[in-house]
């Protein structure tokens, strides 16, 4: 049989590209960073996924689901290709001295959860483009330059909770996941 061979093939072919996007894009983000500490040393842009990288977790796929960087002692730009995690559930960045302002792609990231900026520099508005996202929650307290999305509205709920957080759209749903975030700290 033929086709089964072929379907082989392109299935692979998928997964290695995934791969080495993610790659590329995790590795954009580390040459914008400066790692006293050298914890990012074994971020190998040459593998073709980032599996065996320190402080990144996957699960199906060979595909990053968790990155785990807080108090990492990192300084840097929160890289616009970090918007092509394609599987991402948390992005854990707290306790560090990332500034400058948070990038749209962030919005890109339909399956984040967990947005962790607590204790950082960044400034600007939060895009609002996290708004489509229905789960995330997002802890930006300790970044005193950082402002409400510009295309937002002021929360009419001060403090939300998951399930208001799920069941209200756009705008509104960041604002909620945003003061659910500021209570819980
Ligand atoms: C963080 O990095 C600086 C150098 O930039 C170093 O002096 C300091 O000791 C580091 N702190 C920790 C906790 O590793
Ligand atoms: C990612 O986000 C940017 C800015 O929000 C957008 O312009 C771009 O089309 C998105 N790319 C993908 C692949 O979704
Ligand atoms: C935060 O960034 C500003 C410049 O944007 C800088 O002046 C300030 O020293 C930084 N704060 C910390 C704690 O690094």
């Amino acid at each position: 049989m033929v086709a089964p061979f072929y379907l082989v093939l392109i299935v692979s072919y998928f997964l290695i590209a995934s791969g080495n996007t993610e790659v590329k894009a995790l590795y954009a983000f580390k040459l914008n960073l400066v790692d006293p500490n050298g914890i990012l040393q074994t971020w190998d842009p040459t593998l073709i996924n980032p599996c065996s990288w320190d402080h990144i977790e996957c699960r199906t796929d060979n595909s990053a689901f968790l990155v785990r960087l807080g108090n990492a002692n990192l300084t840097g730009v929160l890289a616009p290709q970090l918007g092509d995690l394609r599987n991402l559930h948390s992005l854990e960045l707290y306790s560090n001295n990332f500034m400058g302002t948070m990038p749209y792609e962030l919005g890109n990231l339909t399956k984040l959860v967990t947005l962790d900026l607590f204790l950082n520099n960044l400034t600007g508005p939060i895009p609002d483009t996290l708004g489509n996202l229905k789960k995330l929650r997002v802890f930006f307290a300790g970044n005193p330059g950082l402002t409400m999305p510009e295309a937002g509205s002021p929360p009419s709920l001060p403090f939300g909770n998951s399930a208001t957080t799920a069941i209200a759209g756009g705008a509104a749903s960041l604002c909620a996941a945003v003061a659910f975030a500021l209570a819980w700290w």
